[in-house]
């Protein structure tokens, strides 16, 4: 999967691909993320890609012309499956749409800033606007690292047995079972008896028990989606 990312912060990116999974994942070339900065499209020698918003009202806008020309530019050389903007107003990110996503070839998000970015880019190319939650941050890049970071993982080849994505919280639409390692006993607290059975098929039916007792007590809403 190929991942190019527009932005006015690139600094910001630079370590979030860098570490533990994804690293490994460029490594292996199951993951190209390229970023790119917005002032190479910019209106002019000062560098500008923002501009008050008509109607008035505080906080300036990004531009059109820097966003569609950096589009433009970069859809020359690759044909985008998705063309994703991070905004607080849009779907919420969610397993089932990062599990879509990672079935991609190739995505272009666009980070906004300020007070967003004007309309008509999000009317004519964006093609699908992701809000990882309800608050608003300073900019789409800590969001859009998020998003990568969830998709990424999943690419196939990415995760070997032992870091295998099945078992993620929100795979069935349940949270994860609680885990346990040595020692078998710390400060007098035990682990379960039956993680220490060496019975495959109860430990099994524990993990699955623990899951929904753990959703229906945290996380009703998503049970309920079964
Ligand atoms: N940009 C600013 N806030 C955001 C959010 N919650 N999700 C996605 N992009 C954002």
């Amino acid at each position: 999967m190929r991942i190019d990312i527009i932005t006015v912060l690139p600094e910001l990116l630079e370590s979030p691909f860098s570490h533990s999974i994804l690293k490994r994942a460029r490594e292996k070339n199951l993951l190209e993320i390229h970023v790119h900065h917005l002032r190479q499209w910019a209106m002019n020698e000062y560098g500008q890609i923002d501009d008050y918003q008509y109607g008035g009202g505080a906080g300036m806008v990004m531009m059109p012309e820097p966003l569609a020309k950096a589009i433009e530019h970069l859809s020359e050389q690759t044909r985008y499956d998705e063309i994703i903007f991070m905004t607080p107003d849009g779907e919420p990110f969610s397993q089932k749409m990062a599990n879509q996503l990672s079935m991609k070839e190739n995505l272009l998000i666009i980070c906004g800033h300020y007070k967003g970015i004007d309309e008509r880019i999000r009317e004519h190319f964006i093609t699908r606007e992701i809000s990882i939650g309800d608050y608003v941050l300073s900019g789409g890049e800590l969001a859009a690292a998020v998003v990568v970071d969830a998709i990424g993982r999943l690419i196939p080849g990415v995760l070997n047995n032992e870091t295998s994505a099945l078992f993620d919280s929100f795979q069935d639409n349940l949270l994860a079972p609680p885990v346990y390692t040595r020692p078998a006993e710390f400060r007098s607290w035990k682990v379960p008896e039956v993680l220490l059975s060496g019975d495959p098929k109860k430990v099994a039916d524990w993990r699955h028990e623990q899951s929904v007792l753990r959703t229906e007590k945290r996380r009703p809403d998503i049970l309920s989606d079964l």
